[in-house]
């Protein structure tokens, strides 16, 4: 698989707009709520370290993003790990290797900062999201169990 010349950044507060055309074509929904409050939340609450990143192309246009959270209490970082909870490649730029390097970049960055986990949620049913994951090294928690109670 050849990629595309691609560079990888920390994500900013302008980059707004172009993770909002990137999940409508991969979700085929617009949802400017959640990303505006997770922007907040990351980009200006001051409670978290940023993790998130952009892949761009040769000409700086976004074509992929991994969002995460790492927070950092009162005595510094948390100790329950990173998450990684939002992840989009434009699909004209699907399967040539972005969602990998994304992921690589993020775990590299992470490790850095002295992180020891990253935890993640996916819906059982979701194949494909459940196939990046474990091509990426994720495996089922041996710590954690998710628990539900319908109303
Ligand atoms: C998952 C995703 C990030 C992978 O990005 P990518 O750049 O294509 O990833 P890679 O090129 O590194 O490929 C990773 C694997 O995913 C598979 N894959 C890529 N695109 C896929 C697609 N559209 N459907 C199913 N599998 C896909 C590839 O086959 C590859 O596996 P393989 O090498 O065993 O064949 C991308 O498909 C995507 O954005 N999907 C939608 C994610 C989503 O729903 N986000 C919103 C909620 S979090």
């Amino acid at each position: 698989m050849k990629r595309p010349e691609i560079n990888i950044r920390l994500m900013q507060n302008n980059d707004l707009d172009a993770i909002l055309r990137i999940d409508k074509l991969v979700l085929n929904i617009s949802r400017p709520e959640y990303y505006e409050q997770k922007f907040e939340r990351l980009f200006t609450s001051g409670e978290y370290l940023p993790t998130s990143l952009v892949a761009e192309d040769a000409e700086g246009m976004v074509v992929g993003f991994i969002m995460g959270e790492l927070y950092i209490g009162e005595y510094g970082l948390s100790n329950d790990g990173a998450t990684v909870d939002t992840i989009g490649v434009d699909p004209d730029f699907q399967n040539q290797g972005i969602g990998e390097l994304l992921m690589d970049e993020f775990i590299d960055h992470l490790r850095q900062l002295g992180v020891k986990k990253v935890h993640t949620l996916v819906e059982k049913n979701d194949k494909a999201m459940m196939h990046y994951f474990e091509k990426n090294r994720f495996q089922s928690s041996q710590t954690v169990i998710s628990l539900e109670r319908n109303l």
